[in-house]
């Protein structure tokens, strides 16, 4: 009974968790761990392009020949200029007075990057097509300008949002709208509406880009692993598309496995529950069939069943003398 209780429980508390995962599964918005890899790859490759850097002009960094298309720019900053001058235009990016720093650092670098080509390589999204390449602005320390594997920096726009000006947009699918997408530095994304035309607009640092709903999901999100070796074959489409119905598959049936597992448990336990109250009281009526139940009383030291009463009323014989 406890035990049957305590699984039912246990379900009870797993029943969020395992929803939820299904939940972020299906959604697919977070991109494979090479995306994070990319990061750290691009602020080494960006920061080399520092050869005897002035402040608030920007580099252009060379990229691995195995990432050929990608574009990666480094500016460093003093970030009280950041936040007193901002900087009118950095690539696509227009950033306004009051951008701030956390935590505070004397120099920053805002390290570009234009994913080209590979924006839906790193950052996969199901049912949306790019009407933009991918664009990220990533926050770094200045302090030794040969570190690799840095943290980033957290720079929150406070007065006026940071703008995201996309020279062009590719033509939009009939029947969808553009939508802003803005990816944080764990993957998620975040959608929003465009400011004007061809503006997106944020308060913080990320990869940015245009999208439309697609019909049919356009681009399947390939493996991280095998990308590298021909991220466009035909053979991967289906494959992806199987692979992705199955996952839902599974997904739902281990919720709603999970779930009929519950409602059975609890029946269980209700009935267990029921079972026992109604032998509880058999046992109880058997008592009293056997006779009244037992009242205890003190005598002296020991306790010992007395008779509380009698049915029949002792008559004394001599009452019925006449
Ligand atoms: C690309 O090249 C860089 C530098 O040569 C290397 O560190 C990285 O692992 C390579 N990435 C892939 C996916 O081959
Ligand atoms: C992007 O284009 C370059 C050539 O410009 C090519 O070498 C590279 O493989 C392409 N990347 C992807 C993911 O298709
Ligand atoms: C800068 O970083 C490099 C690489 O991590 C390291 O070897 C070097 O000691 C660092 N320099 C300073 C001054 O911290
Ligand atoms: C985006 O725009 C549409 C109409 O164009 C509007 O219905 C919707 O509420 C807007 N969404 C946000 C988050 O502003």
């Amino acid at each position: 009974m406890r035990l049957l209780q305590t699984l039912s429980n246990l379900l009870f508390f797993l029943l969020p968790w395992i929803i939820s995962s299904a939940h972020l599964k299906a959604q697919s918005s977070i991109p494979p761990a090479s995306s994070r890899s990319l990061d750290a790859l691009l602020q080494d490759y960006a920061f080399r392009a520092f050869l005897r850097p002035h402040t608030g002009i920007p580099y252009h960094g060379d990229v691995p020949s195995n990432f050929t298309g990608i574009q990666v720019t480094a500016m460093r900053l003093r970030s009280g200029s950041l936040r007193t001058r901002g900087v009118q235009a950095y690539n696509e990016f227009q950033i306004p007075v009051g951008v701030v720093v956390q935590p505070y650092v004397e120099r920053l670098v805002l390290v570009y990057q234009n994913l080209a080509n590979w924006s839906s390589f790193f950052y996969p999204l199901p049912g949306y097509t790019y009407l933009t390449p991918v664009l990220g602005l990533l926050t770094y320390d200045a302090s030794n300008l040969s570190a690799t594997n840095l943290p980033e920096l957290e720079i929150k726009a406070s007065d006026k949002p940071i703008l995201i000006r996309f020279p062009q947009l590719k033509s939009v699918p009939l029947g969808s709208t553009p939508q802003c997408v803005w990816f944080d530095l764990h993957g998620l994304a975040e959608f929003s509406n465009l400011t004007s035309d061809n503006v997106c607009s944020t308060l913080q640092q990320g990869h940015f880009s245009v999208v439309a709903e697609s019909s049919a999901p356009s681009v399947p999100p390939p493996p991280p692993d095998e990308g590298s070796k021909n991220p466009t074959s035909g053979g991967g489409r289906g494959d992806g598309k199987e692979d992705d119905k199955s996952r839902v598959w599974i997904i739902a049936g281990s919720v709603v496995g999970g779930l009929v597992l519950l409602v059975l448990l609890s029946f269980l336990a209700f009935w267990v529950q029921r079972y026992k109250h109604k032998n509880q009281m058999q046992q109880m009526e058997k008592a009293a069939e056997v006779g009244e139940a037992l009242h205890m009383t003190s005598v002296g030291n020991t306790r010992a069943p007395v008779a509380m009463g009698t049915r029949t009323q002792p008559v004394l014989e001599n009452e019925y003398v006449p």
